[in-house]
């Protein structure tokens, strides 16, 4: 993470995110993840903030990156758990023991789909949930993290 902007934003994807553009168009939309990092640096560079996108599709790397910021700089987080939503306790605990707050984003609208999907290990702990607005949810959400940090 760059330490040269006051600021910084983490965004993290969980896994499968690797795919996107080829993968369930219809629910992920076209957009593949170097579009959208792509996106979120420009909008970040724009407010002067820094901004590192890191994708896995290891639990055990997420939560190691979560680890790290206990002590490297980061104001705020932006999550796409992806399926770990629905499964890890560990991820979750790991947001919790580093206290950074945190938006979670779906790309699809997780409420409409199937039954194990509409519950999340991370909602009830993150500053807010944005979900089924497709990429642009992920701008929306670091349009408040940017707001939240630099006023
Ligand atoms: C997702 C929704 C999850 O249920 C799914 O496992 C994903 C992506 C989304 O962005 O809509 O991988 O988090």
């Amino acid at each position: 993470m760059a330490k040269t902007n006051s600021k910084s934003v983490l965004v993290l994807h969980g896994p499968n995110l690797n795919l996107l553009g080829l993968r369930e168009p219809d629910h992920y939309g076209n957009n593949t993840l170097d579009d959208i990092n792509a996106q979120l640096k420009a909008r970040a560079s724009e407010a002067n903030v820094a901004l590192e996108s890191f994708q896995s599709n290891s639990e055990v790397e997420l939560i190691q990156k979560l680890h790290e910021l206990a002590t490297s700089k980061v104001d705020y987080i932006i999550i796409n758990p992806a399926a770990f939503t629905h499964t890890s306790v560990a991820l979750r605990d790991a947001l919790s023991a580093i206290k950074i707050p945190f938006v979670e984003v779906h790309l699809s609208n997780i409420y409409a789909r199937e039954s194990f999907r509409q519950h999340s290990y991370f909602s009830d702990i993150a500053v807010g949930v944005i979900s089924g607005l497709g990429a642009q949810g992920y701008l929306l959400a670091l349009d408040f993290a940017i707001n939240k940090i630099t006023h």
